[in-house]
């Protein structure tokens, strides 16, 4: 049976506008004008995957053999977000550091991360994972791992210790506040192959995307820094978060229903914008 090509094109629904060609990122999509798009001879070796031909085509008239048009859902204009609105969610978002006591069900938790993991990755990869700490007593866990090393490496006098403020941030939780997971529900763990050096990036942008949309739903997010800075030292927090083998963890982040809704948008400093 004769290979699939990398892509098909609908010769009667194509206007040969060439779209296709100009937004492809690795350039295997041959067009001249007035001639149907075709792959070029390598296209199935370079190709990544990204969609963006089947996705620019106005008429919907080419399909990736791995992704047909009708796969691709159509987009919506009317319910394209205002600047307003989506300036507003921005800006509104807080890091939430006082959550209900209440779990976040599982199906929204996968619906956010279905959502965000159409954010942009290096290479199209969309290699990295997620684990969800969704049991408290593994949240706890995690929580007094990262103490442990806290005390560690205050005790030990780790450069560290100074940069992050740990002898004021001991004292906090020696006073009884969680200043490391903030009674959060949940733990959002973000992670990919340790050999995947675009991944710790694509895993913070996603986790962006992430929060945005968290908030949609009305839950509160807040980044795990000192937990994630923790587990970069302390190999307990690595073997307690489980991830799978060859895997590196990269951002994590806090997730609950916040106690407390926010009225007002604090200010912030002025963006240092250099024109050239
Ligand atoms: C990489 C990163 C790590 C963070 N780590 C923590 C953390 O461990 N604990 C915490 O309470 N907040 C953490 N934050 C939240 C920041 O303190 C917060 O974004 C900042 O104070 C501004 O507040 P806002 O997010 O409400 O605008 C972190 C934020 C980032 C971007």
């Amino acid at each position: 049976m004769p290979l699939k090509p990398l892509f098909e094109v609908n010769t009667s629904l194509c206007i040969k506008c060439g779209a296709c060609a100009a937004t492809c990122p690795v350039k295997i999509v041959e067009f001249s004008k007035g001639e149907v798009p075709k792959p070029v001879v390598w296209a199935k070796k370079v190709c990544i995957n990204c969609g963006h031909c089947v996705a620019v085509c106005p008429k919907g008239a080419l399909s990736l053999a791995t992704m047909p048009a009708d796969a691709c859902r159509q987009i919506d204009a009317n319910i394209t977000p205002s600047w307003g609105a989506v300036s507003q969610l921005l800006r509104s978002r807080r890091s939430i550091r006082v959550y209900q006591d209440r779990q976040v069900e599982k199906s929204e938790i996968e619906k956010l991360i279905h959502t965000a993991r159409y954010s942009p990755t290096g290479h199209n990869s969309q290699s990295v994972s997620w684990t969800v700490v969704y049991e408290r007593s593994r949240v706890e866990k995690l929580k007094s791992l990262t103490v442990d090393w806290m005390r560690k490496a205050y005790a030990d006098g780790a450069p560290i210790s100074k940069t992050l403020g740990l002898k004021g941030v001991l004292m906090g939780i020696d006073a009884g506040n969680d200043l490391i997971l903030r009674g959060a529900p949940h733990i959002i763990i973000t992670h990919a192959s340790k050999d995947d050096r675009m991944a710790p990036s694509s895993a913070i942008i996603t986790l962006a995307y992430f929060e945005l949309a968290a908030k949609t739903l009305g839950l509160g997010t807040c980044w795990a820094g000192f937990m994630d800075i923790a587990a970069s030292f302390y190999p307990p927090i690595r073997e307690a978060m489980e991830l799978p083998e060859g895997h590196a963890s990269c951002s994590s982040m806090m997730l609950g229903y916040p106690k407390y809704q926010y009225h007002r948008i604090p200010t912030r400093k002025a963006p240092d914008i250099n024109w050239r």
